[in-house]
Formats: C-alpha cells, sequence, structure tokens
C-alpha cells in the first residue's frame, strides 16, 4: 500500500506511534522514527517488525524548533525522499479542573501537544508544498468533546483539528492532503495518567458504547490508510475511532 514511500512518525518510540510505525513497514513504506529518548529509540528499533533496514531513528523533542527543523533534514538526507508524516508525539496532562491547573502543566501540555504539531507540520508543509505529501495528525476524542478535569490536553487536541482543517484547505492544491485521528481510551502508557487520578480501566472503557479500550493497532490502521492514495479524496477530516464515544 505505501512502496517506496517515507513517511515521519513522531513519538514513534511507544504505544499508538511504535505500533503505526509496525504497520507502515508492513505495508512497504520506510520509516523516520522520531522520539525524546535514545534508549526507547533503541530498544524499539530492535523489534524484530522494525528491524527491516527501512526505518532510522532520530533524537528529535518536538517542543523544539531547532531540533524539528534539523531531524526534518537530517531524515530528508537519510532517506532522499519524504512523502508523510504522522505528527503523533504527545503528553498528557495532570487531572484537574481548569481553575486549579498550573500554568506550568498548561504550558507544558500545549507545548507538546499543540505547538510542538504545529512546528512538525511547518517544517513538512515547507516540503510538501513543492513536492506533494500527506499528513495525519493524532488529536483525540478529546480534540472533538470535553474530558473533565484535561483543559489544556482537551484544549490542545481541539487546537491540532483546527491546524488539520486550516492545512487542509491551504495546501489542498498544492497536492498535500491533511488528515486526524481522535482515538478514543487506548491501552498505551499515557492512559496511566488517568488511572493515577483514580479513573480506572472499567470506567474509560465504559464511555465507548463498545464498553471496551482500543489497542493501538486499531489506530495504526486506520493512520495507515490515511496517508496512503486509498484515500486520495479525503482531506481536512477529523476521523473518529473511539467505540462509539463522540457519537453519544
Ligand atoms: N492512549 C490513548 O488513550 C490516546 C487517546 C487519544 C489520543 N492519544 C494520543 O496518541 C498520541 C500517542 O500517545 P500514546 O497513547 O501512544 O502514548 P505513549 O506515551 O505510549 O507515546 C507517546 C510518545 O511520544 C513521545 N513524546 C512525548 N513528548 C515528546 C516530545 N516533546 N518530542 C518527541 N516525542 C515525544 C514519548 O516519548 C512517547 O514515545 C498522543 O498524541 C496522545 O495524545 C492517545
Amino acid at each position: 500500500m505505501l512502496e517506496d514511500k517515507v513517511i515521519i512518525v513522531t513519538g514513534g518510540a511507544s504505544g499508538i506511534g511504535l505500533a503505526t510505525s509496525k504497520h507502515l513497514l508492513a505495508s512497504g513504506a520506510s520509516v523516520a522514527l522520531w522520539d525524546l529518548d535514545p534508549e526507547q529509540i533503541e530498544q524499539a528499533m530492535q523489534c524484530a517488525s522494525l528491524s527491516t533496514g527501512r526505518c532510522r531513528g532520530f533524537i528529535v523533542d518536538v517542543t523544539d524548533a531547532r531540533q524539528v527543523e534539523a531531524g526534518f533534514n537530517d531524515t530528508l538526507d537519510a532517506f532522499g525522499s519524504l512523502d508523510g508524516a504522522f505528527n503523533n508525539a504527545g503528553i498528557g496532562s495532570a487531572t484537574l479542573p481548569l481553575a486549579d491547573t498550573s500554568e506550568e502543566d498548561f504550558d507544558r501540555v500545549v507545548a507538546v501537544d499543540l505547538k510542538g504539531v504545529w512546528l512538525c507540520m511547518k517544517q513538512e508543509l515547507l516540503h510538501f508544498r513543492n513536492h506533494g505529501g500527506a499528513i495525519v495528525n493524532n488529536a483525540s476524542v478529546a480534540g472533538l468533546v470535553a474530558l473533565p478535569g484535561q483543559c489544556a490536553y482537551v484544549a490542545s487536541k481541539h487546537g491540532v483539528i483546527g491546524l488539520t482543517k486550516s492545512a487542509a484547505v491551504e495546501y489542498a492544491n498544492a497536492g498535500v492532503r491533511v488528515n486526524a485521528v481522535c482515538p478514543g481510551a487506548v491501552r498505551t502508557p499515557i492512559i496511566g495518567h488517568l488511572e493515577d487520578a483514580g479513573i480506572d480501566e472499567n470506567a474509560l472503557a465504559e464511555m465507548a458504547p463498545m464498553a471496551r479500550i482500543g489497542c493501538p493497532d486499531e489506530i495504526a490502521k486506520a493512520v495507515v490508510w490515511l496517508l496512503s492514495d486509498e484515500a486520495s479524496f479525503v482531506t481536512g477530516e477529523a476521523m473518529s475511532i473511539d467505540g462509539g464515544w463522540s457519537a453519544q
């Protein structure tokens, strides 16, 4: 489905990013796996499905404009071309009502979950506007509906959908498609934050009519499809993959 395509995956060493990297490789793509922690990247690269020779790791903090630009140029140098990106890196916030949220936590979450996506899209679009390409941003069900106690996360993820729609409209004529996925609760380390705040797994599962937590592969398959030519007429879409959570 994605033979000879080169795709960046930010936050690629864990959870949804790691699962998507594996599915991209299985679809024939080459993957530039960006993440923060060299050891985590090394571990991810040792997974059998990532050791195809078509996956390279890059240490990039998506909150740092210079690192994002350098990571982008290093990726282009390593692969010689670039066709798509999954802007996935993200963090959770402390679970507190809006008035009790600290400025530090708000800034920390917005820096990764919103500005980080914008910084990556900026570099990607500077290239794709001349070559065409496809971008998928990882928003969340929290980009579509409120999640009590998560205002910085909810605001960031609504913002990611705003960036997605803006870029989809601005760059449609340049042959660039830009979409978002909006996962519900998915079994990865990030939901540990909610569990730490006393929201247990059953309560999370019950948020969705399907009454279960999703697995990273269920998000990865949609991302692969959106990045591929199979989705050639799809742009500006915020696709719910949430067991029906946001349909209520
Ligand atoms: N798991 C869920 O229930 C769920 C639901 C909806 C949306 N999401 C979104 O999915 C995305 C991936 O999350 P996940 O659940 O796989 O969590 P995860 O913690 O397993 O993965 C997140 C990855 O992002 C990386 N990362 C964090 N900050 C970074 C930075 N500044 N620069 C580069 N990399 C950074 C982490 O090192 C980690 O590898 C996030 O954007 C998250 O908001 C997750």
